[in-house]
């Protein structure tokens, strides 16, 4: 048996230049936005040029392939995956982002947003997309808004699994009792047939880092989906959707084991491109990252670029926390899709937080924690190692391990640990001062916990695996 490459890319969100790139509303929507908006073009352009010329027999793309499911975004798209279809096979599925599930589509013109933008409806998607799927595909199960889950083959050994989750029949995403009974079957077809199944999906079935962030990215059944999976023997599902690099095991109550790669956004830091191979007796997953793309004639540093724009979404907020602006603060919440209204009382020494650190280096900031009578001491050694940096650095910092899955890991006894942690122990402090508990407590606890998992990275490496299996 030989082996079958699959280079797996997600949340292209295509944005046409057309809806606007300059101008005071773009520019806020483009600063709150970890990936970048008027540059997609150029990026995609550049990933599937260096896709083509690779080794892989097929390109797969795990949705929400447009900004926000604009018509002309997605005709844009389209004609650059007819372009890398003439070098390679090329298989997506759709998500919310593509049929503009919150029917607010945009274009920015000055000071002013608009919504009279056209957009692709649900059921014009099966059709739109089909070369692109479907047209391979040797069983389908078409959902009641109109797209279709597909099972293709490709090459000697592996079935493709291109699954369709925004709606599990009661307005959240995830797959009606029958789909996911389609999709199992599926699975166990392709392992009786000596194929390796591997699934893609939009959604996550785990959430990584910290429920805080990603619980909302999963279907709301996302137990009773992976333990269905993983029992039908499915070994590896790729998702997107999170904008986040990461991998992750769950082992169903049956003790079947599953892997779940969320693959981050191509145009936004740092621009993944997941490879797995399928070969007799093992799936190897590798991660590569675009390098370069060209812009206005300039072959930039892909990395270096994204990561720049990536880190504007924390330098406004320090900014707004700066100003003593609390309602721009708010905003650039909001606008990063933090519902402040949820974190009701923990909102204000979030803010108070942001404030008071906003202008400080870390050896201002340490100094500082470390005169509060309350909060915990940053060992003086550990400041000193990052005394000239600022803050607002350092949380960028940590913001692009968030979103690499640590590329760049921080042991616990590292000093930027050790810094970042008694950082973020204050908010609890200022809690317990306050004598605030419930669940602002809740939430600036389990943050406290998370950090060991941004800055480490996690038990599993983020972006290689190999898993082993028998057929
Ligand atoms: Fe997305
Ligand atoms: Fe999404």
């Amino acid at each position: 048996m030989g082996k079958t490459v699959l280079t797996f890319i997600a949340d292209t969100h295509h944005y046409s230049k057309t809806l606007g790139i300059s101008g005071k509303a773009f520019a806020f929507r483009s600063d709150s936005d970890q990936k970048c908006l008027k540059e997609t073009g150029e990026i995609i352009d550049s990933a599937f040029e260096f896709l083509s010329k690779s080794d892989c027999d097929a390109v797969c793309i795990a949705g929400d392939l447009t900004n926000d499911g604009e018509r002309v975004c997605h005709e844009e798209f389209r004609e650059k995956l007819y372009k890398l279809k003439e070098n390679k096979k090329v298989y997506t599925v759709t998500a919310t982002h593509d049929w503009c599930c919150d029917q607010n589509p945009r274009r920015f013109s000055g000071e002013n947003v608009y919504t009279d933008v056209p957009t692709l409806n649900h059921n014009d998607i099966y059709e739109f997309y089909k070369d692109f799927g479907v047209n391979d595909a040797f069983a389908e199960y078409r959902t009641t808004l109109g797209p279709a889950s597909y099972a293709v083959n490709i090459g000697e050994n592996v079935t493709l699994l291109g699954l369709i989750d925004d709606k599990n029949g009661r307005n959240s995403a995830g797959y009606k009792k029958e789909h996911l009974n389609w999709i199992c079957e599926q699975i166990r077809l392709a392992i009786k047939n000596g194929r390796v199944p591997v699934a893609m999906e939009h959604h996550l079935l785990i959430p990584h880092i910290t429920p805080l962030f990603t619980k909302g990215c999963c279907s709301p059944d996302r137990e009773k989906i992976i333990n269905a999976f993983a029992d039908a023997g499915l070994k590896i599902i790729i998702v997107g959707h999170s904008h986040l690099q990461r991998i992750d095991r769950y082992l169903s109550p049956n003790g079947n084991e599953i892997y779940e790669i969320n693959v981050g956004s191509l145009v936004g830091y740092p621009a993944p491109m997941v490879t797995v191979t399928a070969d007799e007796n093992k799936i190897s997953v590798k991660t590569e990252y675009l390098k370069s793309f060209a812009l206005d004639g300039e072959e930039l540093d892909a990395q270096k670029y994204l990561a720049n724009h990536s880190v504007r979404v924390i330098s406004v907020l320090f900014s707004a926390a700066a100003q003593n602006d609390s309602e721009l603060f708010r905003q650039r919440l909001e606008a990063l899709g933090i519902n402040t209204e949820k974190m009701g009382k923990a909102f204000l020494p979030l803010f108070v937080t942001f404030r008071q650190l906003s202008k400080m280096t870390v050896a201002q900031a340490g100094a500082y924690i470390n005169k509060i009578p309350f909060a915990k001491k940053i060992p003086q050694n550990s400041i000193d190692a990052y005394s000239s940096f600022t803050v607002q650095q350092i949380a960028e910092k940590v913001w692009l391990n968030i979103l690499d899955g640590a590329r760049e890991k921080y042991a616990p006894d590292s000093d930027f640990y050790k810094v970042v942690a008694g950082v973020f122990s204050v908010p609890v402090c200022i809690c317990n001062k306050m004598k605030i508990s419930g669940k602002p407590l809740e939430i600036f606890s389990e943050l406290q916990r998370a950090i060991d998992e941004i800055l480490t990275g996690g038990s599993l490496s983020n972006e290689a695996l190999k898993i082993f299996y028998k057929i």
